[in-house]
């Protein structure tokens, strides 16, 4: 893999957080009703226990208006300053217009600029990359960087590889230009991201697009569901999460050492767990709710952000290193100085 380019950024700091939940639970008992499986052959697979599924009525643009409002109140930032909204999703409201326009209507941030980012569960990192990339320039200088998630609309509920492991949810973070002078804090210190588009048949909704559209005679072999090769995606996941975690700790000029928290993306116990072994870091000093909720794809690391932030788990000066994988395969990695 290339060497990381080194990015002398001006700061962007992340000055709030926000998530939104669906209400409705789904345990893993629900499942074991519908497909041939367990709690325990679902917990000791993947840490997961429950997961949230948003009512019929709700779209994802609805999760993420109500993750950004939150956000934005625990930023202190009225809807009309926000100039950049970037929803991360692979669950758009619909082809077009993207998501993000409709989270703008839903919010009125009206003198917003909005696009949607699809890099699956690295989504949200990519996000915060592009954003970042927008305030470096001068170009922006307070943005919303969302992820939204309603993955239950992707789910083959007769397939038990897959529809155990997800969920719906979102997460959104307010950022903003930071003096480079002053200690900000929230700053982010560094981004890596990665992609392998050979890969890219390994985990992916194969229907519903230009490539296979949704027709009278394939519609029965579910083609617009997630269709994933479990084993191959975890053996990548740990490598490429190590890696990326490593790498943007380096251009933080950090080690694994100076880490407070680590928010990994919340796909499988099992991942996370090796990553923090590898790192050489106590499980205590990663941040873990995928019990609670699965895996939301891009949403994962925001929502796990906001709720380590309100259960007082950031302290100031904290470092806290953000590491997702994803569909793609897509990886990013950011060190962040609570
Ligand atoms: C999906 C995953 C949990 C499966 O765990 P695993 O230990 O690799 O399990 P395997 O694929 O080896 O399957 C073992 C057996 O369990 C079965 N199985 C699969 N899902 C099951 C379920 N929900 N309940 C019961 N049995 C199940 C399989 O059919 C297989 O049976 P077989 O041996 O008779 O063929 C694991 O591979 C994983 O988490 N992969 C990464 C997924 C991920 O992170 N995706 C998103 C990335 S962003």
């Amino acid at each position: 893999m290339p060497a990381p380019s080194s990015q002398p950024f001006c700061a962007s700091s992340i000055i709030g957080t926000g998530s939104y939940m669906p209400e409705k639970v789904l345990t893993n008992e629900d499942l074991s009703k519908i497909v041939d499986t367990s709690d325990e052959w679902i917990t000791s697979r993947t840490g997961i226990k429950e997961r949230r599924i948003a009512a019929p009525e709700q779209a994802t643009s609805d999760l993420a208006s109500e993750a950004a409002r939150r956000a934005m109140a625990s930023a202190g930032v009225a809807p009309e300053e926000i100039q950049l909204i970037i929803v991360a999703t692979v669950t758009a409201d619909m082809f077009f217009p993207s998501t993000a326009c409709f989270v703008q209507k839903k919010i009125g941030a009206v003198n917003a600029v909005c696009f949607d980012i699809s890099a699956a569960c690295s989504g949200f990192l990519y996000a915060l990359q592009v954003a970042r990339h927008f305030i470096n320039t001068g170009n922006r200088t307070t943005a919303l960087v969302i992820g939204a998630e309603k993955l239950s609309s992707l789910i083959n509920w007769k397939d038990r590889n897959t529809c155990v492991l997800f969920g719906d949810g979102a997460g959104a973070v307010v950022i903003r230009r930071a003096d480079e002078s002053v200690e900000a804090p929230g700053r982010v210190l560094s981004t890596v991201m990665g992609t392998d588009g050979t890969l890219a048949d390994v985990l992916k909704v194969p229907g519903g697009g230009s490539a296979c559209p949704i027709t009278p005679e394939n519609v029965e072999s579910h083609p617009n569901t997630i269709h994933m090769e479990g084993r191959e995606t975890f053996k990548h996941a740990v490598t490429r999460m190590l890696e990326a975690s490593q790498q943007a700790l380096e251009i933080a000029g950090l080690t694994a050492a100076d880490v407070s928290l680590v928010i990994p993306h919340q796909a499988n116990a099992r991942i996370i767990s090796a990553i923090a072994e590898r790192l050489n870091l106590p499980l205590d000093r990663v941040f873990m709710n995928l019990d609670k909720y699965g895996n939301t794809s891009a949403a994962t690391i925001p929502v796990a952000l906001d709720e380590a932030n309100k259960a007082g788990r950031l302290q100031k000066g904290d470092v806290v290193l953000l590491v997702a994988f994803g569909g793609g395969f897509t990886w990013a990695s950011s060190v962040v100085r609570w």
